[in-house]
Formats: C-alpha cells, structure tokens, sequence
C-alpha cells in the first residue's frame, strides 16, 4: 500500500513507517490520521509483516504534536469527534497483537508523545524531547496523554507534566520510565531493529498473548490477573507452545510458526 504523509518499508518481517511531513515536524493532520489508520490494518493483514516500528522522517522531531492549524475552527461536537478518533486510532495501536515500538528520533509532543505512549514501549534518540504542551493552547491533551502518561510515569510527575507543559529531555524520559533506551541519534532505528529482530524470534502466539495479558492490567473493564490465567491457558492449546517447551528441553533453537 502506499500513503501520502508516511513512508515505509518492510525488511526482515520488520515494518517501518516514517511520518513525513518534515516541514510541518510531522505534526498530526487529517490525512497522517488516515494513513496510520491504514498503515496500522496493514500491521495486521499482512502475514509478512511481525513486528513495527514508528518513527519521524528528518532528524529534529518524531511528531510535534496534532496539527495545530486544524485546531482553530473546530466546533465542540467537532473537537470531541476528533479526540474520540485519534483515541481510537491509538488504541488500534495499543491493541495490536503484532509489537509496535515508537523510534523516538526528536520532539515527541501533544499528540506525537501520545502516539510514542500508544506504542508497546519507547526508544528515544538522546536529543529526544517529550511534552504535553497543550496547556499552552488552553487544551488538554485528547488522544489518550491524560491516562497513559499518568500509567507509565505516575500520577505526580504525569499531573506536573500536564499542567506546566514542560518538556523533559531523553535522560529524563528514561528516568520517569517513559522510555526504555536512550541512544545517540544515528543508533537508534539499529537498536529498535535489534531488539524487534529479537522478539521476532519468538512465539507469535505468546508475544501477542503478552501484549493483550499487559493491557488487560489497565482496563478496567476487565481482570488483568484473570485476562493473565486465560491468557497463559490458551498458549497451552498452541503449537508453538510445544515447540518452545520441546525444544527447550531438547538443547535446540524453537522455529515458531504463529499456530
Ligand atoms: N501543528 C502545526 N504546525 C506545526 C506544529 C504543530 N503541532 N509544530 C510545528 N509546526 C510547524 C511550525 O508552525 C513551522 O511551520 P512554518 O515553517 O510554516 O512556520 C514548522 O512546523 C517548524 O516549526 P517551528 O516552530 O518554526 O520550529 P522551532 O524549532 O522554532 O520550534 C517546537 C519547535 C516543536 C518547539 C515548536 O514548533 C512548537 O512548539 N510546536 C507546537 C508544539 C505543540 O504545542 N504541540 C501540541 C499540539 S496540540
């Protein structure tokens, strides 16, 4: 498939995709929102594809936020919408059962550090920049920010962020837990490769069964220790899980086939 706003590539089951929109520090617009939507249904029908990373084309911002200047005439209902669309988008990422990790190559903020907290987990370049700077344009923050940066970071540190818009920098985003790596900038899409490399090795069942088992901790509609229990059940019914138990004990390397 190929999109307006993003560019991606596929190698070695590892699907990349770069929002491109460099002159506009590849803020979130219209069709960006289209083209992730899309790029994210391909995540999960294509069977080639195992694994994603997100990332920001040039080398000064992930994403700098939503696009601001689709802001200014929105109407309430129209504005609530919006928030329910980027939530959903987001969630769609949150959900996938194929790992998708943010490459956090400059400013992640507003919606572009929402969409790096939507991702499993975080890489950051060391001149990488988070905020949630909406209080700046009397907003808050519409596509998730106010949950998964109080989950990820903490209550007190995620209501400080929120209220005083100020960015913090990579050391200390990996301080907070925010993300997981904190590599020189020409390091970082090797480091995210290396660790999806790895994790493509694994069972896909028992990595997309992590994933839903993790997630099921923070909604509140369901038991996270419950999702867990049946979760860990279903492995047991898979092909891959007596491949990796036997080849365990049989001193060999697993070969996964997603059954
Ligand atoms: N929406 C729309 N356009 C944006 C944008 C956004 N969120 N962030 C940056 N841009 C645009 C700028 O308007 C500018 O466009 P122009 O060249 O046509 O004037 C271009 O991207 C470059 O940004 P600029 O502000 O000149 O770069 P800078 O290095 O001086 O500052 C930032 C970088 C990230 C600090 C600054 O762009 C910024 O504060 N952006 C908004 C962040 C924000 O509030 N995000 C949350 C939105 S809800």
């Amino acid at each position: 498939m190929s999109y307006s706003t993003l560019l991606t590539s596929l190698t070695d089951n590892i699907f990349t995709i770069t929002i491109n929109r460099t002159d506009k520090l590849n803020a979130l617009n219209k069709e960006v929102f289209i083209d992730l939507n899309n790029a994210i249904d391909e995540i999960q029908h294509n069977s080639a594809i195992q694994s994603a990373i997100i990332t920001g084309a040039g080398n000064k911002a992930f994403v700098a936020g939503a696009d601001i200047t689709e802001f200014t005439c929105l109407t309430i209902t129209e504005a609530t919408a919006l928030s329910k669309k980027g939530q959903d988008i987001f969630f769609k990422i949150e959900n996938s059962a194929k790992p998708v990790i943010a490459a956090v190559n400059g400013f992640a903020l507003g919606g572009g550090c929402e969409l790096a907290m939507a991702c499993h987990f975080r890489i950051a370049s060391d001149n990488a920049k988070f905020g949630q700077p909406e209080v700046n344009l009397g907003l808050i923050p519409g596509y998730g920010g106010t949950q998964r940066l109080t989950q990820l970071i903490g209550k007190g540190r995620a209501i400080e962020m929120l209220v005083s818009g100020n960015m913090i920098d990579a050391a200390t985003a990996l301080q907070y837990g925010l993300v997981n790596y904190v590599v020189p900038a020409a390091e970082l899409l090797n480091k995210a490769t290396a660790i999806l490399t790895l994790i493509n090795t694994k069972a896909p069942v028992a990595v997309a069964a992590c994933i839903g088992a993790a997630n099921a901790v923070y909604d509140k509609s369901t038991d996270g220790y419950l999702a867990e229990i049946n979760a860990f059940g279903h492995c047991f019914g898979t092909a891959d899980m007596i491949e990796g138990t036997t080849a365990f004990l049989e001193k060999r390397k697993p070969h996964f086939t997603g059954k």
